[in-house]
């Protein structure tokens, strides 16, 4: 029978017979799949295995905490979260082109890590949380047309010539499988049940150009939703059911200004769009419908909360057309 514990032994045996007495590292981003991958391969090789989480500046609030949280009971300093913002930032001046933005953090991205991964000698095996939705989109293309519409590289892509053998303990595990696998793995369950998160970060959610002001007033609004969804319980959390509550839920800061008043006083400031979403897979998706009394007390808080906003849009496009994020 199945139970987390059962399939935990299974992979802790597999990955021993895979890798020997060789050392490993593992990229970990924030989402779940990279953590139970992470704090699998943890417990089947212990301290030879190291992990890094790159901080490319591009985080939701409170997002290297988790991470942190996470994995120094885990792992203590063979865990380390590299700062590399400024980095990032500095790539990503002037940009404002969604696909050159994916771009220019994907490279950064592994500069930052084949640095890191030099400076920790002779490693063997790379730890890789694909999942079996990943490997079914992969090798069947054609009727998953609309996963390549954007590049959708995990921010993990690493460049061929680094010769690492990929180890991958959840290849054959579904997402609700991986977040139980991971609940009994003893991670904190914030970070297991935390909804997808894109490689780019907040990059592609920043629309127009990405300055540290405007991310840092995305980061507030996002926070008040969010936490507002949470206190409401209109944030899925669950696998099964719940099927009208938001499997994924974020702010988007738009490229525009709009006349506002406040006070006496005529505002003219920044625009942010709420994004939620009901679906199974992600491939496809429709609005949710959120009770107004929600979207007006998010709105009022973000308007008042975040400075150099005035002004908040709910978006009611379902997928297709839309995409759920905006770039
Ligand atoms: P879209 O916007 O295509 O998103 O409807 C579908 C799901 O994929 C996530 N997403 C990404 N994930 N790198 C990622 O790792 C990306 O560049 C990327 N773009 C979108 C998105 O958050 C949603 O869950």
């Amino acid at each position: 029978t199945w139970t987390p514990e059962s399939m935990i032994d299974l992979a802790v045996e597999r990955i021993r017979s895979q890798v020997g007495d060789s050392r490993l590292l593992s990229a970990v981003s924030g989402g779940v799949d990279s953590s139970v991958a992470t704090a699998l391969a943890a417990r089947a090789v212990g301290d030879r295995l190291s992990a890094v989480f790159v901080d490319h500046g591009l985080l939701r609030k409170n997002e290297r905490r988790y991470v942190e949280k996470a994995f120094t009971p885990l792992m203590g300093d063979r865990f380390v979260c590299i700062d590399a913002s400024e980095w990032f930032l500095q790539g990503l001046e002037g940009v404002s082109d969604p696909e050159t933005k994916r771009k220019v953090i994907g490279e950064t991205f592994i500069r930052v890590f084949e640095n890191h991964a030099r400076s920790l000698g002779k490693i063997d095996f790379l730890v890789q949380g694909t999942i079996y939705p990943d490997v079914v989109e992969s090798s069947a293309p054609e009727r998953n047309k609309a996963a390549r519409i954007k590049t959708h590289h995990n921010v993990g892509g690493l460049p061929e010539d680094m010769n690492f053998k990929l180890v991958e303990p959840l290849r054959y595990f579904f997402k609700d499988e991986v977040r139980m696998v991971g609940e009994a793995l003893g991670l904190p369950s914030e970070l297991v049940w935390r909804q997808p998160f894109p490689g780019p970060g907040l990059a592609v959610r920043c629309l127009g150009e990405i300055t540290a002001e405007r991310l840092e007033r995305l980061r507030n609004a996002d926070a008040i939703f969010t936490e507002e969804l949470t206190a409401s319980g209109w944030l899925k959390r669950s696998a099964t059911g719940e099927d009208d509550r938001a499997a994924q839920a974020f702010a988007v800061l738009l490229p525009v200004r709009s006349v506002g008043v406040m006070g006496d006083q005529r505002t003219y400031q920044e625009v942010v769009a709420l994004r939620a979403v009901t679906t199974e897979d992600f491939m496809t998706a429709d609005w949710a419908r959120l009770p107004a009394d929600l979207l007006g007390r998010v709105a009022n808080r973000i308007v008042n909360e975040v400075s150099g906003v005035n002004r908040v849009v709910y978006d009611v496009t379902s997928k297709p057309p839309g995409t759920i994020e905006w770039e």
